[in-house]
């Protein structure tokens, strides 16, 4: 079944056309990784199937739901987790508090407690009451990771997670992502790190300057990745 499908999507950042023509489908149940270098469109792909850059052409569809152009407030209640580059968090907020906006915005409901955040995140519990900003980087990342899950998403898409964190933690991120896949949470992982994403991969994806250059299962990636690799992506 496919979760999210992207057809023809076309995105601008004023006069500048970013997204030609990009079309991908996300299956549920799946991890699927975008990979491409820097200024490919990844970040702007993410922002277009979440609302915050509306595609001027092409749809997106959630759960064949048309969801194109929605704000991104309806977008994450109807199921779609967001993980943006750089983390944002609330830094002048505590742990706590982070989560539980995050858990109050989705409306609340049975999926993911706090007490099943702690499985996945156990220093969590531990930072419960330590401001956003005094975390460490890896710290800052698992965060915004659990306080998407508070929203309870079916499809969950991070931008870069593991940029800027120590390979012990790029390890214990993809166990998580595995961890989260056997749960049915159905990711969308965008990375430059190409060698964590296809880790965990089950299709890839690849974006040349704002097109897409190759969509596949990871088995068919790999035996075309001498010829990707040097075209489409950072050696
Ligand atoms: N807010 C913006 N305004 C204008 N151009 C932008 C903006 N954000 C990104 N771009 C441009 O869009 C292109 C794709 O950017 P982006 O989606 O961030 O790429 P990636 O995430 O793959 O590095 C780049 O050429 C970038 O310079
Ligand atoms: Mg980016």
């Amino acid at each position: 079944m496919t979760l999210l499908a992207v057809e023809g999507l076309q995105t601008f950042y004023g006069k500048s056309h970013v997204l030609r023509e990009v079309s991908f489908a996300v299956p549920a149940g799946e991890i699927t990784v975008l990979l491409g270098r820097n200024g490919a469109g990844k970040t702007t792909t993410l922002r277009s199937v979440m609302g915050l850059t509306p595609p001027r052409a092409g749809t997106v569809r959630f759960k064949d739901r048309d969801i194109t152009g929605q704000p991104p407030h309806r977008v994450f209640r109807l199921g779609v987790g967001y993980v943006p580059e750089g983390r944002q968090i609330f830094p002048h907020l505590d742990v706590g508090e982070n989560l539980r906006l995050a858990e109050r915005a989705a409306g609340g409901g049975p999926g993911w407690t706090l007490e099943r955040i702690f499985e996945y995140f156990p220093l969590l519990r531990e930072r419960w009451r330590q401001r956003g900003r005094s975390l460490s980087g890896g710290e800052q990342q698992m965060l915004a990771i659990a306080r998407a899950l508070a929203g309870n998403p079916e499809l969950l898409m991070l931008d870069e997670p593991s940029q800027g964190l120590a390979p012990r933690l790029v390890r214990e991120l993809e166990s998580i992502l595995v961890r989260l896949r056997g749960e049915g949470v159905t990711i969308l992982l965008v990375e430059q790190n190409a060698r964590m994403a296809l880790a965990v991969s089950d299709q890839v994806l690849v974006l040349g300057k704002g097109t897409l250059v190759f969509a596949g299962p990871t088995a068919e990636f790999h035996r075309r990745e001498p010829e990707l690799r040097g075209r489409y992506l950072a050696v």
